[in-house]
This record gives C-alpha cells, structure tokens and sequence, in this order.
C-alpha cells in the first residue's frame, strides 16, 4: 500500500457566527472569524489516496488526474466563494475547516475510488498554523 498526496490552494471568504449568541460571545469564540463583513483565507487543500502500484504505470493513482478530479469537483465550487452563502454541501452549517474536510471528502470519495485508489485523508489547512485531517471516520 502506497499513499500518495495532491496538494491544491483555493482562496474563499466566510465567517463564523453562531445567531444564538451576541457578538462579544461571538467574537470571544471566533475571534477575527466573526467578523460581520466576511473575511477571507487562503486555504491548502491536500488531498491523501491510497492503493497499490499500478503494474502498467508504477502509480497509485495518476496524479495529473487526480488534480484534474479536485479542481473539477471541489475547487470549481470553493475557489474564490463565499463558505456562507455560495456552497451547498456548507449550507446551514458552521463554515469551519473541520467541516469544509468532511464536505470536501464527502465529494471526492466515489470519484477517487473510479481510479482503482481509495481516500486516505482530506486535511485543509486555513492558515499556516491550523489545520484539521479528515479520515472519513464517523462519518457524517
Ligand atoms: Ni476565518
């Protein structure tokens, strides 16, 4: 078994608010995320297969092609968007990295799987020092 990781970028805006709370609860919870005007990340988006080696191509999956299957299927819907209002799999949900992985694993898992490999890991990072790994557990 090898795993083999794709990394994408995509820029989106968002904010995190939760409407049961004020805003000083808001913004103690979610800081700068809260931001009423939106704000945005430039988030990474690595995307981890796993499989065995190809016979004929000595991959475990094309990694041209699985570039190819992100930006068709995740980043044509996140890149340069609003989390809050412009994608669906986010709607009426907190627009958190923890949930962009689920969403985002929840899209790529059948495709990846059409290419004989199967989806290790989605981990997205939303700044250099955050970043959440999504393994498919539990999931929702
Ligand atoms: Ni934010």
């Amino acid at each position: 078994m090898v795993y083999l990781t794709r990394v994408e970028t995509f820029s989106a805006a968002h904010r995190l608010y939760n409407s049961n709370w004020d805003e000083a609860k808001n913004y103690e919870v979610f800081g700068k995320c809260s931001h009423e005007n939106w704000h945005g990340h430039n988030y990474e988006l690595h995307v981890t297969v796993k499989g065995e080696v190809d016979l004929d191509t000595g991959f475990v999956i094309n990694a041209k092609m699985l570039s190819k299957i992100i930006k068709e299927q995740v980043l044509s819907i996140v890149d340069h968007k609003n989390l809050n209002i412009d994608v669906p799999f986010l709607k009426n949900k907190f627009t958190t990295v923890e949930n962009l992985a689920i969403g985002i694993w929840n899209i790529l898992e059948e495709k990846v799987a059409e290419w004989n490999a199967s989806l290790h890991c989605v981990r997205i990072y939303e700044t250099p020092r955050i970043f959440v790994e999504y393994y498919g557990e539990n999931k929702i």
